[in-house]
């Protein structure tokens, strides 16, 4: 498996790799890779010839009290479970290759989806995440993009930029993998005490109160150690807010402080 950290470098191997007939799948990540990207990579590995896992913190999706400085960085493990999960390139750019001048006057901006939930306590956070996205489009040209479920919003908002934009790939959104006790893996659980990963499993819990029509808000509300900031039930693809859950397809949607870190999990419901 290759490391490149070149955008050039990634484009040429990647140019080979097509005239040759080859498909590119693509695994954008921000590293600290757990069991959740090794399912991404893996998913790619058996649908593509050629798999790229991109590494990069992006500093354009982090708000100014947010945890870029301390989000977990390890490019030696990223790299070690990429392999073994069958990628075959990592490109891992310094922030300098991919924004050389600091943040770009092109942005990429997703109306109306990214206006709640996320959007609005993360201001800005979806064009960081749509304009990178559409840079690693345009740099690996993958048919397929693989992207994880637990970021619903997120998955959304990368289909319908591809779409508006008319990039060629296939964004493929991938189940979320959970911890035996349901907590979503994320990277930010590395932030949580043990008592708060106790606690953490709230969110969890709070979906699967709300998928039987319960309150969310009441389940996390009973765990001192975390703290609401939404709970909502949504249409599936607009994310328009629903009245009740279980008379449409719907999708549940949660993000709660535990201590000092926030995390957010969502779950799918079919009326019964
Ligand atoms: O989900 C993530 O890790 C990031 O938001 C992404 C898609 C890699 C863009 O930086």
């Amino acid at each position: 498996m290759r490391v490149l950290d070149r955008i050039d470098a990634v484009r040429k191997e990647l140019d080979t790799a097509r005239s040759r007939g080859q498909t590119v799948g693509l695994v954008p990540t921000m590293g600290a890779l757990h069991a959740g990207h090794r399912s991404l990579i893996e998913r790619s590995a058996a649908e593509c010839d050629v798999t790229v896992v991109t590494v990069f913190v992006n500093p354009l999706q982090f708000g100014p009290s947010e945890d870029l400085a301390s989000y977990p960085r390890d490019l030696a493990e990223d790299v070690a479970l990429a392999a073994e999960a069958g990628a075959d390139l990592v490109f891992a750019p310094p922030a300098d290759e991919m924004f050389p001048a600091g943040p770009p006057p092109t942005t990429v901006t997703v109306a109306g989806l990214t206006e709640g939930l996320e959007g609005a306590t993360r201001p800005g956070h979806f064009a960081g995440v749509a304009t990178v996205v559409a840079k690693l489009f345009a740099i690996a040209g993958p048919c397929r993009a693989y992207f994880g479920e637990k970021d619903y919003q997120q998955l959304l908002v990368v289909r319908r930029l591809a779409a508006d934009l008319s990039f060629p790939v296939d964004v493929v959104g991938c189940p979320t993998v959970r911890e035996p006790d349901g907590l979503a893996l994320s990277s930010r659980n590395a932030y949580l005490s043990a008592d708060e990963r106790r606690a953490a499993t709230v969110l969890y819990r709070a979906l699967q109160a709300g998928a039987e029509g319960g309150s969310m808000a009441e389940v996390v509300a009973a765990e001192p150690l975390a703290r609401l900031d939404y709970a909502a039930v949504c249409d599936p693809e607009t994310l328009a807010p629903l009245d009740g859950v279980l008379a449409h397809p719907a999708r549940l949607l949660i993000a709660a402080w535990i201590g000092r870190t926030r995390l957010i999990d969502n779950l799918g419901v079919e009326p019964a």
